[in-house]
């Protein structure tokens, strides 16, 4: 796995754009993997605006997000087309019939399932899939202990994920605990995985991810198998990291064509 450490989380979030840009420009139909929660919003913010600045495009570009929590309406605050729409997709020129969710009041949720991995299919794939990453170590909605080959499926959260979201809620009891997510198989056929962690409370399950056993237990490593997965981190969520002087040899030898820190037209 590429390991890019950076001092604090908007430096972060501007390579993550500038990846995400630079995707936007050398592919005639892209296709992104997006993902929700607090750690891709500043990313959000730096592409509306790119584009709003008219430097970016995402009139071709099609969409499909990780997950959806099961029996929340599309317009409740909490749930993720709410989100999508508040955080990025009502601010850019993405045609709103390119963009896909999990839909997690489908009558038939198995069906759903198995249309949204038809979905995705369809468009030959997804280039670039954007992750955050769980302090318990899941990607999506992958809990531990599931399987490292699943496909988009419904899945039970686990305590520990529904006292984390909680905070978004009124209390913890408001959490659904069923959602629709893609599976780990889902996500490890994207061309590019990037996975972006800012803070403390991730250092674990980072360094878990990044130099633990490809193990279930902690649903991320399974990106160790990828061949092109880059981990984006802050130095707050990269503290426990053993091997983090070899990281930063690695990005300081990178070749020109490899390294994210150079001036280019995406950057502010
Ligand atoms: P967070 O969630 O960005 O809100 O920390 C990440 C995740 O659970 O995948």
């Amino acid at each position: 796995m590429e390991v890019i450490i950076r001092d604090n989380p908007e430096d972060c979030a501007q390579i993550v754009a500038n990846v995400v840009a630079r995707y936007l420009d050398n592919k005639d139909k892209p296709v992104l993997g997006l993902a929700t929660g607090s750690t891709p919003e500043r990313m959000y913010k730096k592409l509306i605006e790119l584009n709003r600045a008219g430097r970016i495009s995402f009139k071709k570009t099609t969409s499909f997000n990780l997950d959806e929590y099961v029996g929340l309406p599309p317009d409740h605050p909490q749930s993720y087309h709410a989100y999508m729409k508040e955080k990025l997709f009502d601010h850019i020129d993405i045609p709103f019939g390119n963009t896909n969710i999990p839909d997690g009041n489908a009558a038939d949720l198995r069906e759903e399932c198995l249309q949204y991995e038809k979905r995705i299919r369809e468009t030959g794939g997804i280039d670039l899939q954007v992750l955050g990453i769980g302090s318990n170590g899941h990607i999506g909605f992958n809990e531990p202990i599931g399987s490292l080959s699943s496909r988009t499926w419904i899945k039970i959260l686990t305590r520990n994920t529904l006292r984390d979201n909680a905070r978004f809620f009124e209390d913890e009891s408001q959490v659904p605990r069923h959602v629709i997510t893609m599976g780990i198989g889902t996500i490890l056929e994207a061309e590019h995985c990037l996975i972006l962690a800012c803070g403390h409370h991730k250092s674990e399950a980072v360094q878990a991810m990044i130099e633990g056993p490809i193990t279930s237990q902690c649903p991320a490593s399974a990106l160790q198998f990828h061949k092109r997965a880059t981990a984006v981190l802050d130095v707050d969520a990269a503290c426990l990291l053993r091997l983090k002087e070899h990281y930063r040899w690695v990005e300081e030898n990178h070749l020109d064509w490899q390294r994210y820190d150079l001036p280019n037209r995406f950057e502010k």
